[in-house]
C-alpha cells in the first residue's frame, strides 16, 4: 500500500498542519486543504489560478503539452472520427456507445427536439434587435417553468430526461432566437434530419422553399460542436456546478452557464475575434494593431488561455477546418482567413506574446469558419452554447450523482470597515 503523501504547512507562530497530497490518473497532484479551517485561516486564490474545485472523470486538459481528452479520447481523433451525438453519449455516460446504444440515444434526442408551443410566446417580449444570447438566457431559463414531472434531481432518471430535453431543445431554441432576430417564421424540427442537419434546417430553411442541408456545412458544424463540447472546469461550467450545488433546477443551471459563456473573456471571444479581424481590415494594419495590444490598449481576442500555455489543440483543428471549408466553398482567398494567419504568425514571433505564452485558442478561427458557413456574427456564441450544453449537463450530472456533494460556498479576505456604531443625527 503506497504511503500517503503529506504536505506540511507551518505558520509563522509555529502551528503546523499536515495535509494529504492527492494524485489523479493524469495531471497535477492536489493538496487537500479541507482541514485548513482548523488553523483558523483560509487559502486566498481570486479567479482560482491554483484551485481544483472538484474531482472529475470527464475531460482532461494538459495546458503545457496542449492536450485535450474527452473521457480519455484525444480531441483530434474525436473531431475526425466521431459525431456530435456520439460525443454527447460519451461525455454523459463515460464510454462510446455501441451501434445499438447510439441508435437508441439518437432516437431519444430526436423525439425531444420540439419545444412546448407556449415557449414561443417568451420571444415576443424581446426587442427584435436583442442579442440572441440574451434571448437564450431568458428562454432556456424559462424551460425551468415546465417539466414538473422530472425535477427530483436526486433521481438519476429525472436527471437523465432533463439531460435529453436540454440536448434536444437548446438547438431548437437557438434557431428560434435567430429566426426571431431576423423576423422570419420559426421552423419546427424535422425528425428525418440528423442533429446538425436539423439545426441548420431550423436556422436557414423557410416555409416557402425545400431545404437541403449542404454536407460540407454539416460536417464542419459537427466538428465545431465536438470541439466545443466540454472543457473541464472553465468559468461557465464552474457556474453550472455552483448553481447545481444548491439543488437548483437543471434548466436554470444551464441558463446560468449560458449567461457566463456570453462574456468576451470566455465564449463571447469568437464574436469579438471576428469583429477584431474586421476592425483590422487589412494585413498592412497588423503591425499597428499588434502594437496597440502590446501597449495594453486592448487584448488580442481569440488569443491566450488560463490553462493552455501552448497551442490550444482545438485551434489547430479549427484552423484546418477553416482551410477545408473555405476551399470546398471556393472561398480560398478569404481576406479574414489570410488576415488571421498573418496575425497569428506576427503574434507567435513576437517576444510579448512568447513571454506570456499567448497562443491562438479555440475562438480565434471559429468565427471565420462560422462566417463561411453563413452563421451571422451575433450567433457565434450561441453556437458555442449549443455545443457546450452537453459539457455543462455532464459535469452537473457527475456532481449531482456524488452522494457527498455539498453546496459550494467560498469565503473571503475581508478588508472592509471594522465594527462601528450608528452615528447620532447631525454627526455624519
Ligand atoms: C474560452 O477556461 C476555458 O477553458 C475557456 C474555454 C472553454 O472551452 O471553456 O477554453 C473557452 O473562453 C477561450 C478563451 C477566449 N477568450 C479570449 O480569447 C479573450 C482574450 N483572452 C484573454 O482575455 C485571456 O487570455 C484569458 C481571459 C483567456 C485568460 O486570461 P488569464 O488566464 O486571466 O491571463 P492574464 O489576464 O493573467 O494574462 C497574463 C498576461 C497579462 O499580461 P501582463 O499583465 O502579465 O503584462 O497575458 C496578457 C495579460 O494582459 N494577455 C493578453 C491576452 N491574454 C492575456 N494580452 C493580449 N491579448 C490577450 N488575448
Amino acid at each position: 500500500m503506497e504511503k500517503q503523501r503529506i504536505a506540511t504547512l507551518t505558520l509563522d507562530d509555529g502551528r503546523k498542519l499536515e495535509m494529504p497530497i492527492l494524485s489523479g490518473t493524469l495531471g497535477p497532484d492536489v493538496i487537500d486543504i479541507r482541514n485548513l479551517s482548523k488553523l483558523g485561516v483560509f487559502t486566498y486564490d481570486p479567479a482560482f489560478f491554483a484551485t481544483a474545485s472538484c474531482t472529475s472523470t470527464i475531460t482532461f486538459i494538459d495546458g503545457d503539452a496542449g492536450l485535450l481528452y474527452y473521457r480519455g479520447y484525444p480531441i483530434e481523433q474525436l473531431a475526425e472520427k466521431s459525431s456530435f451525438l456520439e460525443v454527447c453519449y460519451l461525455l454523459l455516460n463515460g464510454e462510446l456507445p455501441s451501434d445499438e446504444q447510439r441508435t437508441k440515444f439518437v432516437k431519444r434526442v430526436t423525439e425531444h427536439t420540439m419545444v412546448h408551443e407556449q415557449l414561443a410566446r417568451f420571444f415576443s417580449g424581446f426587442r427584435r434587435d436583442a442579442h440572441p444570447m440574451a434571448v437564450m438566457v431568458g428562454v432556456v431559463g424559462a424551460l425551468s417553468a415546465f417539466y414538473h414531472d422530472s425535477l427530483d434531481i436526486t433521481d438519476p432518471d429525472h436527471r437523465d430526461i432533463s439531460a435529453m430535453r436540454l440536448i434536444a431543445k437548446v438547438p431548437t431554441i437557438a434557431a428560434m432566437a435567430h429566426k426571431y432576430y431576423t423576423g422570419a417564421p420559426f421552423m419546427y424540427p424535422k425528425n428525418k434530419f440528423s442533429y446538425v442537419e436539423n439545426f441548420l434546417y431550423m436556422m436557414f430553411a423557410t416555409p416557402a422553399d425545400e431545404y437541403v442541408p449542404n454536407p460540407i456545412l454539416v460536417r464542419a458544424l459537427e466538428r465545431i460542436f465536438i470541439l466545443h463540447a466540454d472543457h473541464e472546469q472553465n468559468a461557465s461550467t464552474s457556474t453550472v456546478r455552483l448553481a447545481g450545488s444548491s439543488g437548483a433546477n437543471p434548466f436554470a443551471c444551464i441558463a446560468s452557464g449560458i449567461a457566463t459563456l456570453w462574456g468576451p473573456a470566455h465564449g463571447g471571444a469568437n464574436e469579438a475575434a471576428l469583429m477584431m479581424l474586421e476592425e483590422i481590415g487589412d494585413i498592412s494594419r497588423v503591425p499597428e494593431y499588434v502594437q496597440g495590444v502590446k501597449d495594453k490598449k486592448y487584448k488580442l481576442m481569440g488569443f491566450g488561455h488560463r490553462v493552455y500555455k501552448n497551442m490550444d489543440p482545438r485551434a489547430s483543428v479549427m484552423r484546418e477546418t477553416c482551410y477545408e471549408v473555405l476551399k470546398e466553398l471556393k472561398l480560398e482567398n478569404n481576406k479574414l482567413f489570410e488576415l488571421a494567419m498573418a496575425l497569428e504568425k506576427t503574434a507567435l514571433s513576437d517576444p510579448y506574446f512568447i513571454e506570456r505564452k499567448l497562443y491562438p485558442n479555440v475562438d480565434f478561427y471559429s468565427g471565420i469558419v462560422l462566417r463561411a458557413l453563413g452563421i451571422p456574427t451575433n450567433m457565434f456564441t450561441v453556437i458555442f452554447a449549443v455545443a457546450r450544453t452537453i459539457g455543462w449537463i455532464s459535469q452537473w450530472n457527475e456532481m449531482m450523482g456524488e452522494a457527498d456533494h455539498k453546496i459550494g460556498r467560498p469565503r473571503q479576505l475581508y478588508q472592509g470597515s471594522v465594527k462601528r456604531d450608528y452615528p447620532a443625527k447631525g454627526k455624519r
